[in-house]
């Protein structure tokens, strides 16, 4: 899978910008582990304190680094459990989102190799994170993908799983607003992109991005031993709905005959999967010139396309899905009878993922809401409460199914102190709540609205005030555990009576006539 660890060159020719030329990228930058906030790339970037609770910050000792790989971000193994630890971003609600995640590991677990986690995204499984080869060469890993925002906030978690041998931790998370224009071929409600390649052919300068690419997309150099050229096009971008930057246009691959081009990209071997690939052209002859650069276009030997005719303003072919395995091969094969050679100057596959869904978010909000009036709650209460499936929070248990709820908390014996939030009466498919010996005190909410309700422990708290009456409005309660707490007032009659219920409200009370025992 290490072909999602795409490289970034980590001392970093710090990018020289002259930014009231270009239009500033819009966004959020966070440096995880940073307690200041620092300017470089033509951003600024945060501390990362204010989108996440969990994890410790670490500074790097490693000589010469850029400051935003300088610290980083790092969260505690877990011993035999699977366990997310998620940033919340603010964004757009359905804005489309570049969502890059940094990681340099810089020996912050002692002298073995880096960690091997999980990210995910919002309800989304979105890759294994393994950084050990591109460590070894002393480089950091990027990972980027695209996705639109369902919500005004958007999450991003690092995970241990069970591959996962030290503390996982993560460097820089980006978030790049992108123009709607972008990959809008891509059905973003079902699916987003996960970088597996994008390349400038025939180049091998330094990383092109920002400015010259407008939303800071990186395209790595490919410049190989082939022949290539400079190009005199005059390309205008605004013709491709995926903007890509002018300078991949100033050069291209060819093979400077007009004979069929192999090119073997990407250059590692792919799992089988749906991929979306966009191929960009630009014939590199002035416009004037006579005869035409027509040529088809094949991978693995299936027709891509035929007979395409790249003009100086540029062209470029996208397949939102197209099934690859394995190694790649792009064969371009000059139209019969052509002398023109054929060229290409650069390109971009994405894996396509496909969105696991979020909980419900009326769910959602109130089981933050709940967190919220804990006064320490577990490391993973962030990011989505239900999934991944395996990355449930503790003590959460959800419904399956297309609608997604929370129906069951148990958080005993979680050394919680605090209030339970009212809000809880929203979490109306929950059908058990054990939330026995705690330290929670304040009063028991009202729950009527929980019409599924069975179990309720409340037990070994200090929760005061008088036993809600609704309580007996829930036909479905058969076991109430109420001891052990400091309640007043009465037992109700209602729920005295109440035929099927195992109630337990002694000792340890202070009711003003006990119940009858
Ligand atoms: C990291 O370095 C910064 C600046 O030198 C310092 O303020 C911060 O306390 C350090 N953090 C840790 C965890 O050592
Ligand atoms: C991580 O990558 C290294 C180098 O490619 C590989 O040897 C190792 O098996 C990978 N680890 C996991 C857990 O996939
Ligand atoms: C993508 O954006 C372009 C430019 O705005 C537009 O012409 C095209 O119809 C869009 N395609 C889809 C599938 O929305
Ligand atoms: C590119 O085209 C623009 C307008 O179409 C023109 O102003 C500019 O001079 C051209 N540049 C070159 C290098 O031909
Ligand atoms: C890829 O998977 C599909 C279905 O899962 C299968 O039909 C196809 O043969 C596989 N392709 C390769 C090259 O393994
Ligand atoms: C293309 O035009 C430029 C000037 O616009 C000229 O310098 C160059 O020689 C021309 N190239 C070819 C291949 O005609
Ligand atoms: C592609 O076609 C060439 C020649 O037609 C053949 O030698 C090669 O085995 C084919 N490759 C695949 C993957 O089918
Ligand atoms: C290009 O593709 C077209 C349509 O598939 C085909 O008729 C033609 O023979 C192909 N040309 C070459 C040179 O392969
Ligand atoms: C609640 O969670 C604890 C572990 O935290 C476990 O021991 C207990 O069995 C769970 N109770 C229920 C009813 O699932
Ligand atoms: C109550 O919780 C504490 C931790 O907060 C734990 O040490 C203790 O064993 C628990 N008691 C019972 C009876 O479960
Ligand atoms: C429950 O959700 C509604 C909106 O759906 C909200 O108005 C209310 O404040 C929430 N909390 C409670 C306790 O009902
Ligand atoms: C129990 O409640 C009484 C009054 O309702 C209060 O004075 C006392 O501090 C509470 N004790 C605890 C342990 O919360």
């Amino acid at each position: 899978m290490s072909f999602l660890s795409l490289r970034l060159l980590f001392f970093l020719s710090l990018l020289t910008l002259s930014l009231s030329q270009s239009q500033p990228l819009r966004g959020v930058f966070i440096d995880c582990g940073a307690t200041v906030e620092t300017v470089s790339d033509g951003r600024r970037w945060q501390p990362d304190a204010g989108f996440v609770s969990a994890g410790t910050p670490r500074n790097l000792t490693t000589p010469g680094l850029v400051p935003v790989l300088s610290t980083v971000r790092s969260f505690p193994l877990g011993v035999g459990v699977r366990r997310k630890f998620c940033y919340v971003v603010p964004v757009y609600r359905t804005g489309k989102y570049m969502v890059r995640t940094t990681y340099f590991y810089g020996a912050i677990n002692g002298p073995v190799s880096p960690p091997v986690f999980d990210q995910i995204v919002d309800g989304t499984f979105w890759s294994v994170v393994n950084t050990t080869e591109d460590y070894a060469r002393v480089m950091s890993s990027y990972y980027e993908g695209i996705f639109v925002a369902t919500g005004k906030t958007m999450s991003v978690c690092v995970a241990a799983n069970t591959y996962t041998d030290s503390d996982p931790f993560i460097s820089a998370l980006e978030f790049v607003l992108l123009g709607d224009s972008l990959y809008n071929s891509t059905d973003f409600g079902t699916h987003g992109l996960s970088l597996v390649a994008r390349h400038s052919f025939g180049y091998s300068g330094p990383l092109i991005r920002y400015p010259d690419d407008q939303f800071d997309r990186f395209w790595e150099p490919f410049g190989e031993s082939s022949p290539t050229t400079a190009s005199n096009t005059n390309v205008s971008v605004s013709g491709f709905w995926n903007l890509p930057p002018l300078k991949t246009f100033e050069r291209e691959l060819t093979i400077g005959q007009p004979a069929p081009m192999e090119l073997q990209w990407p250059l590692a071997s792919l799992p089988n999967s749906t991929y979306y690939i966009a191929l960009y052209f630009a014939d590199n002859r002035n416009s004037s010139s006579g005869s035409s650069r027509v040529f088809n276009i094949s991978i693995n030997n299936v027709t891509y396309y035929s007979n395409l005719n790249v003009t100086p303003e540029g062209v470029v072919v996208f397949s939102k899905r197209w099934p690859l395995a394995g190694l790649t091969k792009i064969t371009l094969t000059p139209a019969s009878g052509s002398d023109i050679a054929p060229l290409i100057n650069g390109g971009e596959v994405f894996d396509l993922l496909l969105l696991g869904g979020r909980t419900v978010t009326r769910d959602v909000i109130a089981l933050e809401t709940v967190r919220n009036s804990f006064q320490s709650y577990p490391l993973d209460w962030n990011g989505d409460p239900c999934l991944p499936r395996q990355y449930s929070w503790t003590g959460v248990t959800c419904s399956e199914g297309p609608r997604i709820r929370v129906i069951a908390l148990n958080l005993s014996s979680m050394g919680l102190s605090g209030s339970l939030s009212p809000n809880i009466a929203n979490l109306t498919a929950l059908s058990s709540i054990w939330l026995g010996n705690n330290s929670l005190s304040g009063s028991i909410p009202d729950l009527s609205s929980l019409k599924l309700l069975e179990i309720l422990h409340l037990e070994d708290n200090q929760f005061s005030g008088e036993i809600p009456q609704s309580l007996a409005d829930i036909g479905t309660l058969r076991e109430i555990f109420l001891q052990n707490n400091n309640l007043t007032g009465q037992v109700p009659n209602s729920l005295l009576g109440k035929p099927g219920l195992n109630l337990k409200t002694l000792p340890g009370n202070h009711f003003s006539s006990p119940p009858p025992s």
